[in-house]
């Protein structure tokens, strides 16, 4: 939707004569570097060429309005009642976030909003990340706060913990305000430096593929696997006390202090491998050596599917289809897994070919309807005029 479209819904809802403020936030991808943020890894994030789009203007009172266009439900609440809202979900991405300017004691006055998105739900291309910088973004606007953008990527992040109940590392948040055209982020999660890094894969398209399914256990599998480090990092802190994350542990320390049948084991080995792997996979990328960019990916989905056990048979289903297509040079499970999409890099001449069969075969092995997008890297957040 364009920002005119949107102006005209938001003056009909509401039935003010004023401009609101819109501003866009993407969708991410990520090409490597999948359930590290969180133990204090490296991701290569971008921000995609689909986003939300949230037009808000300030009220008089303490009153929250807020209209999703694209599921024509409304929702309401006065700012000292903000809490989870438990029966619907949408709202929390943008309350969550008003709750972290209250906490920063910035004087809170209601207003009314209208959001939209073409980021597809559920597809693990962080919907809800982009819902929720748009919202820090926009109300740092009018509420006049600065706070700058690592704090508004931070604030967007502990909304989703604290009213959604996903306990996420920074990687979306970032990903949604930081993009750049055509560039990919490398993040360094522990300290947020970063670097930008063309994305320079001549003849290559990002071409996603998305199961259409999402499994439910989604959310609590997420927040398990966070435990689950943590407890390998309690276990190797034993004997080795400086280890503060993953980050900083390496296989022969696992080795030593956790036992390889224990599950713990097996999460926290694709962790420390995925830290290695993107670095190399960095490597690779400066040589122009896409080949083992592409093996890197591969080699990460198998840690996620049989390691870290956080994708599925339909995630499985794609990449098994795809590897061996010299057409495919790399290709994984993307985000937090349990369904959402494969990430696959495609010479650009056979991505039609590539689709027109896939999906007929995804619908005979495994009943259900494949989406595909073809996606290309763009700015990050921002006011649209
Ligand atoms: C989800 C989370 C991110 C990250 C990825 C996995 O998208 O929101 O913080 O942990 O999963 O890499």
């Amino acid at each position: 939707m364009c920002g005119n479209n949107l102006k005209n819904i938001f003056r009909s809802t509401f039935s003010e004569s004023a401009d609101p403020l819109i501003v866009s936030s993407p969708g991410r991808i990520n090409l490597i570097g999948e359930h590290t943020d969180y133990n204090n890894g490296f991701v290569l994030p971008a921000a995609i060429d689909k986003a939300a789009l949230f037009a808000v203007s300030l009220r008089e009172d303490d009153e929250i309005h807020l209209y999703a266009h694209d599921l024509d439900e409304k929702f309401s609440i006065r700012i000292n009642e903000l809490k989870p809202i438990e029966d619907i979900n949408w709202p929390n991405y943008m309350l969550g976030v008003v709750a972290q300017f209250v906490k920063k004691g910035t004087t809170v006055s209601g207003f009314n909003a209208v959001l939209t998105s073409n980021i597809p739900m559920g597809a693990g291309l962080s919907s809800s990340a982009a819902v929720s910088c748009a919202t820090a973004f926009a109300l740092n606007e009018l509420y006049k706060t600065r706070f700058d953008k690592i704090t508004l990527v931070k604030m967007a992040q502990i909304a989703e913990h604290e009213y959604a109940g996903v306990k996420c590392g920074i990687m979306d948040q970032f990903a949604s305000m930081f993009g750049e055209a055509n560039k990919v982020i490398r993040l360094d999660c522990r300290s947020l430096t970063y670097e930008y890094f063309p994305l320079d894969m001549e003849g290559l398209s990002i071409v996603l593929l998305d199961t259409q399914v999402k499994h439910a256990l989604a959310s609590s599998e997420y927040n398990l696997r966070r435990e689950q480090c943590d407890n390998g990092v309690a276990l190797i802190q034993n004997k080795y006390p400086e280890v503060e994350s993953l980050r900083d542990a390496d296989m022969n320390m696992l080795v030593e202090c956790v036992p390889g049948e224990d599950i713990i084991y097996h999460r926290c080995k694709y962790v420390i491998e995925e830290k290695q792997r993107l670095l190399d996979a960095c490597a690779a990328l400066e040589k122009k050596d896409t080949a083992t960019f592409g093996e890197k990916m591969f080699a990460t989905h198998d840690g996620l599917s049989k390691e870290y056990e956080v994708s599925c048979k339909e995630l499985d289903w794609l990449v098994d289809q795809v590897r061996g297509n010299d057409d495919v040079i790399g290709a994984r499970m993307m985000g937090g897994g349990f369904g959402g999409c494969t990430i696959n890099l495609v010479k650009e001449a056979a991505v039609e070919n590539l689709i027109e069969k896939i999906t007929p075969a995804y619908k005979v092995a495994l009943g259900l309807d494949l989406r595909a997008y073809i996606v290309s890297l763009r700015n990050g957040t921002s006011i649209i005029d």
